[in-house]
Order: structure tokens, then sequence, then C-alpha cells
């Protein structure tokens, strides 16, 4: 394309359709050009969101969700009661899988907390956690993104470990004493590898010399794709999110612009 390119504009002044031509061309590759930068300058930025900055205000933040909203069933130190189980030790993960899936706040006495809408933002949860793992530690979610795993390698994981329970399509079952392994479908990232890291009910727990940072990746990336297998409101493009969907957007519509304008000056 390059030396197409140059070629263009070195027999420039030959025809007028000529020139018009390679003008084009010339706008195409400075948009692609855009475009790519634009990728290459917008992605890191949204990968390095939790810093630690100020750790002990959210800490701060975490105590006082906590003592608002969990406090009457595990207890004002954690300690658990007559309604909830002690917190101490059991980690970010666990709180973050918890309430992340609605599960917690409990709202009565069921056998099985069953999945609710989510009753507090990410930022609050990440705040609980933070104030909860700091009385006594356990697993937490490990840095980078959670999904960009080997697809193949998790397919493969997620049938030896999970399917037995959850179904191949992770749509889920049915196990004994009236108790359920639900199904995968409404379950975030963070619900996904945090269920691993905890081992909610009679869910086995994965602990990393069982399942690598890396398997349990691919295992995460893995169930959000079959979960998401039909693209809503047209083609997925590869599924990597909003960027390619903006930029795929943004590029084709002053594509078309920038042919439109020329059209119309061609045509006066
Ligand atoms: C009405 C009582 C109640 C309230 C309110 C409640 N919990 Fe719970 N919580 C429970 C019970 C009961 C369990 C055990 C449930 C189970 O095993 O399915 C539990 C389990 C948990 C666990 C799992 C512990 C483990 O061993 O891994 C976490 C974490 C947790 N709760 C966090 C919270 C947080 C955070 C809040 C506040 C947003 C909260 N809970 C509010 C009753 C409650
Ligand atoms: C022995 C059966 C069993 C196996 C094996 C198992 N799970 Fe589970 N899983 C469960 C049960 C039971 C729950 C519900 C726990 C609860 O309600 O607290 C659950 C819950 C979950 C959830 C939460 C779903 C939601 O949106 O609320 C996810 C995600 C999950 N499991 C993923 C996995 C993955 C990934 C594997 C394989 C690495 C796996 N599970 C293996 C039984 C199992």
């Amino acid at each position: 394309m390059n030396g197409q390119v140059v070629n263009k504009v070195s027999t420039r002044g030959r025809s007028r359709r000529r020139s018009r031509l390679s003008g084009i061309a010339v706008i195409m590759l400075a948009l692609v050009a855009v475009g790519s930068l634009y990728t290459a300058v917008a992605a890191p930025s949204s990968a390095q969101e939790s810093e630690p900055a100020n750790q002990s205000m959210k800490v701060q933040e975490g105590r006082d969700l906590f003592l608002s909203g969990c406090s009457t069933c595990h207890g004002l130190n954690l300690a658990g009661g007559a309604g909830g189980p002690s917190l101490i030790g059991v980690g970010a993960s666990s709180v973050i899988f918890q309430v992340e899936s609605g599960r917690m706040p409990l709202a009565a006495g069921v056998q099985q907390a069953p999945r609710k809408d989510v009753r507090y933002t990410t930022e609050q949860i990440d705040a609980l956690a933070a104030y909860i793992d700091s009385n006594g530690g356990g697993p937490s979610l490990p840095s980078g993104s959670l999904t960009d795993g080997d697809l193949q390698l998790g397919g493969a994981l997620f049938r030896t470990n999970c399917a037995s329970c959850h179904n191949f399509a992770g749509s889920g079952g049915a196990l004994t004493y009236g108790k359920y392994a639900p199904e995968l479908e409404q379950a975030s990232a963070r619900v996904i590898y945090t269920a691993m890291q905890s081992g909610p009910e009679s869910m086995p727990r994965y602990g990393d010399n069982q399942l690598t940072v890396e398997e349990k990746k691919a295992i995460t990336r893995y169930v959000r794709y079959i979960t998401e297998a039909e693209d809503v409101g047209g083609a997925g493009l590869g599924r990597y999110g909003p960027l390619t969907e903006g930029l795929v957007a943004w590029v084709v519509g002053v594509v078309a612009l920038v042919a439109l304008t020329l059209w119309i000056g061609a045509r006066a």
C-alpha cells in the first residue's frame, strides 16, 4: 500500500482523477496512523486504575460501609455473630465474590445465599474488601487484566475442573441436598476469578498451586467467552471491548464523511 501511494504521488499531474485518488489514499493513511496512535495512547491508561495510593482512606471508607451494612450479622469487629460467620482472614477475594455477585448483604436465613442485584459500586466493594483484608489477609485479586489468558487452555481447564458442576455451557446444574451450581452468565470477570479463589459453598477452592494465576485467567476469559456467545447489537469485533468499537465507528464514519465531501466537490 505504501509503495502504491508513493508511486501515485510521484506521477501526479497526469490527470485530475489521478491526483484526487492519491489525495484519498493519503487521507486514508493518515486516518489509520491517527487511529493506531489513539489505541496505543488510550490502552494503557485503563489498565493501571487501582493504584493503592490512598489505601488508608479506602480502608476507612470500607469500615464505615461495613459498620452500616454488614456488622449486624458479622459482628462489630468482624469476629462473627449470631447472623453470620467471622470474616477475619477470608481475604479480599471472598468479599469481592460475595458482594459483587449480590450474595451479600444477605437478606434472610436461606439455605444458599442467592445471587441478587449488586448493592454497592465497584469502588465501595473494593473499600469493603480492603477493610476486611486489613484485619487478617487472605487471597486477593492479581494485578493486570483478568481476561487476557489463553482461550484454548481456558476451555480445556474449564471442561476438566468446572463443567462437572456448571455444565459445559456454564448453564449450571443441581447438586445434592437441594443445592445448586449456578449458571455463570451473569458473573463478571472479577466474580469468576474470586469464585475460584474463595470456593463458596460446596465449590472447591482453587489455590495458586492447583491452578496458577495464568490458568485462572485463562478460565476467566473462557467463561466470559462462552457466556457472551451471542453478540447483542451486531458484530462482535473480536470482543475486544468499547475501544475497538469506538475506533472502528470513528474510522468508518470519518472515511465515509471524507468520501462524501470529495464526491460533492467533484460534482461542483
Ligand atoms: C443478614 C445477615 C448478613 C448480612 C447483613 C451480611 N452477611 Fe455476609 N454472610 C452471612 C452468612 C449467613 C454467611 C454464610 C453464607 C454462606 O455460607 O452461604 C455470610 C458469608 C459472607 C462471606 C463469606 C465468608 C467466607 O467464609 O468466605 C463474606 C465475605 C461476607 N459474608 C461478607 C459480607 C459483607 C461485606 C456484608 C455487607 C455488605 C455482609 N456479608 C452482610 C450473613 C450476612
Ligand atoms: C463441586 C461443584 C463445583 C465445581 C467443580 C465448581 N463450582 Fe463454581 N460453584 C459451585 C456452587 C455450589 C456455587 C454457588 C456458591 C454460592 O452460591 O455461594 C458456584 C458458584 C460459582 C460462580 C458464581 C456464579 C455467579 O454469578 O453467582 C462462579 C463464577 C463459578 N462458580 C465458577 C467456577 C469455575 C470457573 C469453576 C472451575 C474452575 C467452578 N466454578 C467449579 C459449584 C462448583
